[in-house]
């Protein structure tokens, strides 16, 4: 049996009985409304490389202040975080990174030719005198860091940062010149409260229509920039690279655009139940857990992580992601993107687990 060591080999498995804990995808299908022009639609040819306009008028009605030049859509946040961080490029740069992280975030520093270092995360949340001084002390040494990358809701941890907190971020990074990269794909997914944007000329929005639409497969996003210059390099790089995003995909997403908020929020229910399920039943298997606020992950201590993840998946046909993948050897991400039914029995598989050799480890 081959040794699990990234999730590249989960990633769209389904069937055969396995429970995915695995998958950063809603299992829950889009609004209707989005298939609502397929069988009218006949456009077929290269669209405008900045995107349609239609989706990106409909996008600078959510930002305040907003016009549609500031939009770029791109093929999921993915594109939209790999585009921006080639247009941040300067030469010896650093990005400055959470950790735990979502697992793209080094690789696509790295191949923006820049330098990933982290901050660390306490619990999930920000230690903020901790960040103030990481970015203060590199200013007084060195030019600084080229930006940072906030991921509140955030993924694997499901942390929501405090308000005051994001408030004081935006402030210190506008003063000490520092890009911030805001990814927001868990925006909507968040219960409690409001989330709270980042804002700002110096201020990238990365978000898609992946989590709050289900629309993943479809590969729509968009990074919102004030500065016209990073929109031009932006709109450079794609120009020669993707070109324009699927044109059927955005007006699809222009439909999702149109949908009441009410989807939104049904949805949000929905996923607060599964949070409350999940976290209640791994504390009671006695796992050290935080309460997570928002996204779709629960991220446990547990002991060597990676023989657990062999173990569920070759034993117990039962998918969980190692800790290491994002960041932390000691811990492991359980996404609840999958219904109460099967959340109930991969939790009693985890307990067969746990119980016939998990303390034998
Ligand atoms: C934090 C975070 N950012 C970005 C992405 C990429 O999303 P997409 O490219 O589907 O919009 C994901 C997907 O899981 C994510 O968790």
């Amino acid at each position: 049996m081959e040794k699990i060591t990234s999730p590249s080999i989960f990633i769209g498995q389904e069937g055969n009985g396995i429970i995915s804990f695995g998958s950063g995808q809603p299992d829950m299908p889009p609004p209707e409304e989005v298939y609502k022009i397929l069988p009218e639609y006949r456009a077929f040819k290269y669209g405008l490389i900045q995107g349609q306009e239609n989706l990106r008028e409909a996008l600078s009605e959510q930002y305040h202040n907003a016009t549609a030049d500031s939009f770029i859509i791109t093929n999921g946040a993915s594109e939209a975080l790999d585009l921006s961080l080639r247009a941040l490029y300067e030469p010896g740069g650093k990005i400055l990174l959470p950790k735990p992280y979502y697992y793209s975030y080094p690789f696509n520093v790295k191949f923006a030719h820049m330098i990933p270092e982290y901050y660390d995360l306490v619990e999930g949340k920000i230690d903020y005198e901790n960040l103030e001084e990481k970015i203060i002390s590199e200013k007084q040494n060195t030019k600084g860091y080229r930006a940072i990358v906030i991921n509140s809701p955030g993924n694997p941890t499901g942390s929501v940062q405090d308000l005051d907190v994001l408030q004081k971020i935006e402030k210190l990074t506008h003063d000490n010149g520092v890009y911030v990269i805001s990814d927001e794909v868990y925006k909507d997914l968040i219960y409690g409260r409001e989330n709270y944007l980042i804002k700002g000329d110096h201020v990238l929005t990365l978000n898609s229509f992946s989590k709050t639409y289900a629309m993943c497969g479809f590969r729509i996003g968009y990074v919102y920039a004030r500065q016209k210059l990073l929109i031009d390099k932006i709109i450079g790089i794609k120009t020669h690279t993707s070109m324009n995003t699927n044109i059927l995909g955005q007006e699809m997403a222009h439909e999702a655009t149109t949908v009441p908020k009410e989807f939104i929020e049904n949805q949000r229910k929905i996923w607060e139940e599964r949070r409350d399920m999940i976290y209640d039943g791994l504390k009671k298997l006695d796992l050290d857990l935080w309460k997570p606020e928002g996204a779709f992950y629960v991220f446990p201590k547990m002991k060597n992580p990676n023989k657990v993840v062999n173990d569920l998946y070759y034993k117990y046909n039962t998918i969980v992601y190692d800790g290491a993948w994002f960041g932390d050897p000691k811990r492991v991400r359980f996404s609840y993107a999958l219904d109460i039914s099967k959340i109930e029995e991969g939790l009693k598989r985890l307990a067969k687990y746990l119980n016939n050799e998990y303390k034998h480890n």
